[in-house]
């Protein structure tokens, strides 16, 4: 893949930065001294077995977890511990290893919802919706290939169309962080790479900060410029995709030699 700038984005531009982020639960240790500054822009992949802390730093983040110490800066602003909606409408969205949609209502209900025009109940008040706001809407299915599901409830949506649909969602608020986790699990070998086409493509030219959490460690390395590698809840290595699988540590507990990189892992 091209080499942008420095790897990683602008180390001078820092958008989000964790200072000493612990968690336990009982205990378990989540996350121990996590300290991480991502630069504006980056593409960063967290990479490290299941029970390694990735999904709890992703929930510190976005304010689905309050850390019991450290920081979170957002453009240099304390978020520690805010409420989630708080944190998406400063600026950073997220989806879901199991996609967070709304089972009774249609794809494009559910986009709508997201889009900000709707409150509560989307089948109750489509029809009150803006033309405006539906073409939105479906411009932003057509932009991930689902428009052919729009009228179809999420119970009738094949996996990687709820996934495909649950990341389109995190990125109608237009997000200066995007933090996906496991994009790509449970979704079928040959369409993991399309799905993070898909999502490469919709963010192209916004200058939009990605962390996705991958088991897949050929998708960290096309898609990624650096990597955090986690394990017992803390990151054991922060460097490039060629660096981290060679690192001896990252070896030992997180790509364990041969076990361990293959797709699909979920936890
Ligand atoms: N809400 C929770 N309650 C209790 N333990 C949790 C909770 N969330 C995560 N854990 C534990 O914290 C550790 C890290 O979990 P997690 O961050 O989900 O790991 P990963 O996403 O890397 O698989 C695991 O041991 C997990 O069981
Ligand atoms: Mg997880």
């Amino acid at each position: 893949m091209s080499t942008p700038e420095p790897p990683g984005g602008n180390p001078d531009d820092i958008v989000l930065q964790a200072k000493n982020l612990n968690k336990a639960f009982g205990a378990v240790t989540a996350a121990k001294d996590v300290n991480v500054a991502v630069p504006r822009g980056a593409v960063w992949s967290l990479i490290g077995s299941n029970g390694a802390g990735k999904t709890t730093f992703v929930n510190m983040v976005t304010g689905y977890l309050r850390p019991d110490s450290g920081t979170i800066l957002f453009n240099d602003k304390n978020i520690t511990g805010m409420e989630p909606r708080k944190i998406t409408r400063l600026g950073i969205s997220r989806s879901f290893q199991i996609p967070q949609l709304c089972a009774e209502l249609t794809a494009l209900d559910n986009m709508l919802v997201s889009l900000g025009s709707a409150n509560e109940q989307a089948s109750f008040f489509r029809s009150a919706h803006s033309a405006d706001s539906v073409a939105s809407a479906t411009e932003m299915l057509e932009r991930f290939r689902i428009v052919d599901y729009r009228h179809r409830t999420m119970a009738e949506l094949p996996a990687g169309v709820r996934k495909l649909l649950d990341i389109a969602m995190a990125i109608t608020g237009d997000p200066q962080v995007l933090l996906l986790d496991e994009p790509t699990s449970g979704v079928a070998a040959e369409e993991k790479y399309p799905l993070m086409d898909l999502v490469m493509e919709a963010l192209e030219g916004a200058n939009v900060t990605v962390m996705f959490v991958e088991h897949d460690m050929d998708i960290v390395a096309r898609y990624s410029q650096r990597v955090l590698a986690f394990y017992d809840g803390q990151i054991i290595a922060n460097d490039t995709p060629d660096h981290v699988m060679q690192d001896e540590s990252v070896r030992r507990f997180v790509t364990g030699g041969a076990a361990a990189t293959a797709g699909g892992a979920s936890c």
